[in-house]
């Protein structure tokens, strides 16, 4: 089988390394991929919102099946034009993929099905939204509606923060058009859990729980960035939560997507806070999470694409997917001065240890050689019988990745470790 794989980050590389491990894989391209990515598939310098030029490479180059990781395509369209083609994908259409597009959507989603979520308000109107800050309860959260790279999250533990924001988004919009329309919602607090889950629109098949760690530096301190690691299974997430995210969560947002004719097949992924009163859902994504999936897919033991191809031909029931029971642990090294600005074009050297083990995100290739291209750079997977063997093989084994300007937090999992004692 041929495999086109849309993207180039770390989640992409992880991805790719799964679908491998079928032996009926022939060629896997990748659209861009990236210089770490090169040793383990085709890649082609189609950038992954280059619809037409995806739907034109996939016919030319016999793809059997395609594989959209990045919200950016889905949310355009991506999945419609390549099925449209006749060529099988991986992924939601547009219409199931706004759930992640449209914070509005989804808040109003799980307002009208009753899935737990924060208490919130829509605005389109600046002075309306300012005028409701006057007496909103402090902290707050203001979320630009559209795709904001991860950025449009704003946590005001002030007034007066909160109404720059507003104004930040809706008057000198900072993240375009995805500012018109707000939300401001209720703060809420608790151990965040990453839940990933295979579904065909009529099961769902959570896959294993992970953590990711948001901020830039140790103890959770340093600006918001795509993530500087995570660990997988997620200490806080009980079988007993599990079943109920299941029966609150889970189950009626599929039921939901579907009574709304949006019936969502692919990966979804539930951006859970575990509050005083219960789960509820932070955030949707319609894709796999970056870095999570280096450490899920790495714990999944059955075969990734044949998990895939049931979403896609509505089987999922009937397929098994399984994973170990072991723990997994990524450590991510990044560019000094990410999320801002930082320099690049370094060199990039792994043993070859570090390389089997490595996913590369940032980095692309210069006359052979690997060059660092982006904020964070690699991703460093090790898998252990617990999670304390796991951490520190990950970052005994990310010592043997180097590159001049490197950070990476020392803390990954301490705060899952603590959870465990
Ligand atoms: P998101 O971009 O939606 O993943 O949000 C980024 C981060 O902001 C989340 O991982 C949470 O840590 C935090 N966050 C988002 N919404 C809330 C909320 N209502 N209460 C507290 N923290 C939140
Ligand atoms: N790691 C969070 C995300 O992929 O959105």
């Amino acid at each position: 089988m041929n495999i086109l794989v849309v993207g180039g980050g770390g989640r992409e590389h992880a991805i790719i390394r799964s679908l491998k491990k079928n032996p009926t894989v022939e060629t896997i391209y990748a659209l861009p991929g990236n210089g770490g990515i090169a040793a383990d598939a085709v890649c082609v310098p189609i950038g992954a919102k280059e619809i037409p030029q995806i739907v034109a490479f996939a016919k030319e180059n016999h793809i059997d099946y395609a594989v959209v990781a990045p919200d950016d395509p889905l949310v355009l369209g991506a999945v419609d034009a390549l099925e449209a083609e006749g060529i099988p994908c991986f992924g939601p259409r547009a219409n199931a993929a706004i759930i992640e597009g449209s914070k509005v959507f989804s808040k109003d989603l799980m307002k009208k099905y009753g899935i737990p979520t924060a208490q919130y308000e829509v605005f389109d109107n600046m002075e309306a939204a300012l005028t409701y800050l006057d007496t909103a309860p402090i902290p707050t959260v203001i979320k630009a509606d559209g795709l904001a790279l991860g950025k449009g999250v704003i946590i005001a533990n002030t007034r007066e923060e909160a109404k720059d924001a507003v104004r930040s988004m809706m008057a000198d919009r900072v993240f375009g058009s995805s500012g018109d329309h707000i939300v401001i919602e209720e703060f809420l607090t608790g151990p965040e859990v990453s839940v990933l889950s295979f579904t065909d629109g009529k099961c769902v098949k959570p896959m294993v729980s992970s953590m990711d760690h948001k901020r830039a530096r140790d103890n959770d301190t340093g600006l918001n960035t795509g993530g500087m690691g995570t660990v997988a299974p997620n200490p806080y997430y009980t079988p007993e939560i599990a079943e109920r995210c299941m029966k609150e969560i889970f189950l009626p947002t599929i039921a939901a997507m579907n009574a709304e004719g949006r019936t969502f097949k692919g990966c979804l992924y539930f951006g859970l806070m575990l509050t005083p009163n219960g789960p509820k859902v932070i955030e949707y994504n319609c894709r796999f999470g970056d870095p999570e999936t280096q450490v899920v897919l790495p714990l999944l033991e059955s075969d990734l694409l044949t998990v895939m191809q049931a979403t896609t031909n509505g089987t999922l029931e009937e397929t098994e997917v399984r994973f170990s029971d072991k723990h997994a642990c990524c450590v991510i090294l990044a560019s000094d001065g990410y999320p801002t600005a930082y320099k690049k074009g370094f060199p990039i050297t792994m043993t070859r240890e570090a390389k089997e083990h490595t996913f590369v995100a940032g980095a692309k290739l210069e006359n052979g050689t690997l060059v660092t291209s982006g904020g964070r750079v690699t991703g460093t997977t090790a898998i252990g019988n617990t999670l304390e063997e796991a951490i520190a093989e990950a970052y005994r084994i990310c010592d043997g990745v180097s590159f001049e300007n490197s950070y990476r937090r020392s803390d990954i999992g301490q705060r899952a470790l603590q959870a465990l004692k």
